[in-house]
């Protein structure tokens, strides 16, 4: 493999994104963000499924940039909603935003699940987190991994850690919901984490094969 092709672009603007692949995935390749490429249109997340949405991202930026790209598309799927939110999690409770008002969702979208939720027993408050990742050249899907983690969801709020819909999912084996946990205890179990884990030698064989 070329030199042009051990640079990866992460197909995302958010650099705790970056960081986390950087840490987990390091050695001989060069990560970019969207900042560093010039062709940084927004690829819509309008899938069905992760998959489909990680797939998009990928191959879209992918194509647009000219270097192997890795995207990821994750939400929270609870089963008494039929799924819900899905590939919806960011903007269940209204447009998705970013930046300082992102706790702000957060909040509308926790409420809205719990509110949906409200009669519903303990023993059918079972959800887990997705994540699904793609890695792709301008030409095709080379890459893609899953990984999740199985929980229920909370009557209220606990824990300010994380982000999103961590304050409401309680990890039974833990005892904690993911807001309890210290980054190092979540990325140990998370579905991001769990996906990563899995991409990892996958990444490696590609490269030394190329
Ligand atoms: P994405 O950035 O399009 O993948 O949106 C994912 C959305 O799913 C986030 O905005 C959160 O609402 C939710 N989500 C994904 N991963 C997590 C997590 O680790 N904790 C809590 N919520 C998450």
């Amino acid at each position: 493999m070329s030199e042009k092709n051990k640079e990866i672009l992460v197909a995302t603007t958010n650099p705790g994104k970056i960081a986390e692949l950087r840490a987990l995935l390091g050695a001989g390749v060069r990560w970019l963000g969207l900042a560093d490429v010039e062709q940084t249109d927004e690829i819509e997340e309008d899938g069905s499924t992760f998959a489909e949405n990680a797939r998009k991202k990928a191959l879209g930026y992918a194509k647009a940039a000219g270097i192997l790209t890795i995207a990821d598309d994750s939400g929270l799927v609870v089963d008494a909603l039929d799924g819900a939110p899905g590939v919806k999690s960011a903007r269940f409770s209204g447009d998705k935003l970013e930046g300082d008002k992102r706790t702000l969702i957060d909040h509308r979208n926790i409420a809205k699940v719990l509110e949906l939720l409200q009669g519903v027993p303990d023993e059918q408050r079972t959800a887990r987190f997705v994540c699904r990742l793609c890695l792709a050249s301008p030409k095709r899907v080379l890459i893609e991994t899953e990984g999740t983690l199985e929980g229920r969801i909370t009557d209220q709020e606990i824990g300010k850690n994380g982000f999103g819909y961590d304050p409401i999912f309680f990890v039974p084996h833990l005892g904690k919901t993911v807001a309890q946990l210290t980054s190092e205890q979540k990325n140990a179990i998370s579905h991001r984490g769990n996906a990563i884990r899995r991409f990892i030698p996958l990444l490696d064989e590609l490269l030394r094969n190329g």
